[in-house]
């Protein structure tokens, strides 16, 4: 079938059998390698991208619901400038180790918890993060160096 979607802010058409998923469309049609596939049922996080502004495991879309959507993955994420950007990510969430098969997943993952709340609470952040399992660096050092990277953010200063 042919479809129509967005692709880190270009629109683009494919040709993909509907139940092809997001993670081999990516890797094997378009060559962004960005997200990688691991487990290939949901439970690794080594593949998330951003579908329609929601965090999603890309090995679980399938390429029928592509059609309209607009998609972020690593590669597109590199471009944006924001807060935290993905050095610091790697510093303070993966204890310096970018080279980790998570690490894409997890930055992925962490910046958009900040595209939806700045000061995200311990219980957001553990809900943000359900969908990745980093033996690597393992679950609670992500949610501390998260919290760490809330505490970094620049508060407004409060006028009296
Ligand atoms: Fe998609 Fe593991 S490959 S969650």
């Amino acid at each position: 079938m042919r479809i129509d979607f967005t692709l880190n802010g270009r629109g683009i058409t494919i040709d993909a059998d509907p139940l092809e998923t997001l993670i081999d469309i990516l890797r094997e049609k378009l060559e962004l390698h960005g997200a990688k596939r691991g487990c290939g049922i949901g439970e690794c996080g080594s593949c998330l991208v951003i579908f329609n502004g929601v965090i999603v495991n890309s090995c679980l879309i399938p390429a029928f619901r592509l059609e309209g959507s607009e998609i972020l993955t690593p590669e597109g994420l590199k471009e944006k400038k924001d807060f935290p950007d993905a050095d610091m990510i790697v510093r303070e969430v993966l204890g310096g180790r970018r080279e980790l098969f998570c690490s894409n997943g997890v930055i992925m993952a962490v910046k958009n918890l900040f595209t939806e709340q700045s000061f995200p609470d311990e219980k957001t952040i553990r809900e943000a993060l359900k969908g990745i399992d980093c033996r690597e660096v393992g679950k609670e050092n992500i949610i501390e160096g998260v919290k760490r990277l809330v505490s970094a953010r620049p508060r407004r200063r409060q006028l009296p």
